[in-house]
């Protein structure tokens, strides 16, 4: 029933059009009584008590009702259409906008297969039972209420007689309903589980080549595909002995009328036209009957998507964006950690994370794989909420931020580089609200892309990403950091940006970010020595730890962890140079 509350919820913004609807449904299943009423009279009337005048007024109202029947008809089933597709598209607009707030911990959690199954068949569960599903719920109900009240109106005993079969049916419906509902569920999990088989399988599908396992991944679909055919096996099962019963007890009511009617007829109990006009009645108990089966089995199919969709609409992000939030137009970039612990699961990850930094500084976080480096950087960001701690920006914590604000001012580099399929203008410019072609090259420039780009087919309008040309891994993390570049945020961080880049790119992208970026504070997380070793502060991070931290010649004098991994980098070249002087290392 709270399936059923919830979408009324959606329907309600409609509701004028849905209950003018609804009435037609009842006008139009009111109307269906009066042919079956006339053509008795027909009968009676005309055929055996001959008044011939009344014959053509007759015929008449019959075409009349027949045609305004249809025009009604017509009419509410568009208006349901109508009401359907809205909903609809509310709800998926609505459930888009719940993606786009949802934090990495729920994507950490979700198969990208469950979700595109919410927004596909789950949806169309319920459009359908938006569109179809309720007004024949209703146009059946209404029509067998009407076609009863209209029978003990012509005669009561033989409608006594005819509905003794009636609570079989009920009977019937009502095993069918329970029995069909954890089989739907079914259903929509396993269509789940091969959607995120499918899904998985076309992103990988490099993988699965590289390591020839196309016979394993069929094998595996197959396994799924059987899973979810004997879901679907197991309600046809269920449904075709329900819907067999159904359809035999409907087909009963005709028998027993006809025999019945015979005897009533013989017996005087009935005339002529009374017993044609239960004939025209007998589908109005048919009908429904036939139909009680198929509508439990949408309905329960609408129960099941409805639950799903809900979930996923009422899931909790737990990184709260502060409805009071201050909106920040510049931060100035001093960055805090005070305390911060932080735990993905169970484990701690980060263990009393303390460092300060100053506006304009840049600041290295140095350790091994692992050790929490990025983390530490999706903290700053609010990816995650440090499990205990406080991070502050500029002296305020980061928690009472508007989180959109917040994150104008930091831009992000990530590890894992993620390009749209869309032209590589229009990547660059992603975190800008306008394209400036000028910006774009400048940006591109200062990641030292812009040289390959504009040997590109298209240049800047190469389409790149998913469906796009194939980039090397260098040349898409130099778009990245363009893209990065040209929001000139506050505060920039760069995630292992150049560890695909050579020696001497790197050298030169680092000396373009030190022209530009003097005001702004840096996040550099790097394995090279030589990507760090300028920067004011070198935090270096063991096991969720900062286990060293000051600047490059600090941690050398200090020879401890980081001492260790610079020897291992440069260690000829240090015996060669006796080591002296490390300075012109990089
Ligand atoms: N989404 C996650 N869920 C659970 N654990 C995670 C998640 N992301 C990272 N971890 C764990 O947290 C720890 C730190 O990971 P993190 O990504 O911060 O390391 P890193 O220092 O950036 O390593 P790398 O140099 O390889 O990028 C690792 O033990 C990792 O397994
Ligand atoms: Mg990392």
């Amino acid at each position: 029933m709270s399936s059923i509350k919830w979408i009324f919820s959606y329907i309600n913004k409609y509701k004028f059009r849905f209950y003018i609807a609804l009435t037609a449904v009842l006008l139009s299943s009111f109307m269906a009584m009066i042919n079956p009423y006339l053509s008795g009279r027909l009968v009676d009337e005309v055929i055996i008590q001959n008044k011939t005048d009344i014959l053509f007024p007759i015929l008449g109202v019959m075409v009349a009702v027949t045609v305004i029947k249809a025009i009604i008809r017509y009419t509410y089933q568009m208006a349901f259409e109508f009401v359907s597709q809205n909903v609809i598209f509310e709800l998926r607009q609505k459930m888009y906008s719940k993606l786009q707030e949802l934090d990495l911990d729920y994507y950490n959690k979700t198969r990208t297969g469950d979700i595109m199954a919410r927004m596909t068949g789950d949806m169309d569960a319920v459009r359908h039972f938006v569109a179809w599903v309720i007004y024949n719920i209703c146009e059946n109900v209404t029509v067998f209420i009407f076609a009863i009240i209209s029978m003990f109106f012509i005669n009561v005993e033989f409608t006594l007689l005819m509905f003794a079969l009636t609570p079989i049916v009920a009977y019937c419906a009502y095993r069918f309903a329970k029995q069909a509902n954890p089989i739907f569920f079914g259903i929509r999990e396993q269509f789940s589980k091969l959607n995120t088989v499918v899904q998985e399988n076309i992103s990988g599908n490099r993988v699965v080549k590289a390591f020839a396992k196309e016979d394993y991944e069929i094998l595996k679909f197959e396994e799924r595909n059987k899973a979810y055919m004997d879901a679907n096996m197991e309600l046809a099962n269920v449904a075709q002995k329900y819907l067999s019963i159904l359809n035999a007890l409907s087909n009963m009511f005709t028998i027993v009328m006809i025999l019945a009617g015979g005897i009533f007829v013989i017996n005087d109990r009935l005339t002529m036209g009374e017993l044609v006009m239960f004939n025209g009645l007998i589908w109005a108990i048919n009908n429904p009957m036939n139909m009680v089966g198929w509508l439990i089995n949408d309905a329960q199919r609408f129960i099941a998507a409805a639950r799903k969709i809900k979930i996923l609409v009422n899931e909790e992000t737990k990184i709260k964006n502060p409805e009071e939030g201050i909106k920040p137009k510049k931060l100035k970039g001093e960055i805090e950690f005070r305390n911060v612990n932080f735990e993905y699961g169970y484990e701690p990850v980060l263990k009393n994370i303390n460092f300060k930094v100053k506006s304009g500084q840049r600041v290295a976080i140095f350790g091994q794989t692992g050790a929490g480096k990025s983390t530490i950087v999706n903290l700053i960001e609010r990816f995650y909420d440090a499990t205990s701690g406080e991070i502050l920006i500029d002296g305020i914590d980061i928690r009472k931020y508007n989180l959109q604000g917040l994150r104008k001012n930091i831009s992000i580099s990530m590890q894992d580089v993620f390009l749209f399929s869309n032209t590589i203008e229009e990547n660059i410019s992603y975190g800008v609200s306008e394209i400036d072609n000028n910006k774009i090259n400048w940006a591109a420039e200062m990641a030292d892309a812009n040289n390959f780009i504009q040997n590109l087919s298209d240049s800047y309008e190469t389409v790149v990403g998913e469906r796009g040309v194939g980039l090397s891994g260098g040349q898409k993390q130099r778009i990245t950091l363009a893209r990065s570049i040209i929001k000139e945020p506050s505060i920039l961080i760069l995630d292992d940006t150049t560890s695909a880049l050579d020696v001497e790119t790197e050298a030169m992208i680092q000396k373009n970010l030190n022209t530009i970026y003097k005001d702004k504070t840096c996040f550099i997380i790097a394995h090279r020595i030589s990507s760090i070793k300028d920067s004011d502060l070198i935090l270096v991070l063991d096991d969720g730890r900062i286990v060293e931290s000051g600047t490059h010649k600090e941690l050398l004098d200090n020879k401890g962890h980081y001492y260790g991994v610079y020897k291992a980098q440069y260690g000829d070249y240090l015996d060669e140079e006796d080591n002296e002087d490390c300075k012109e290392v990089g």
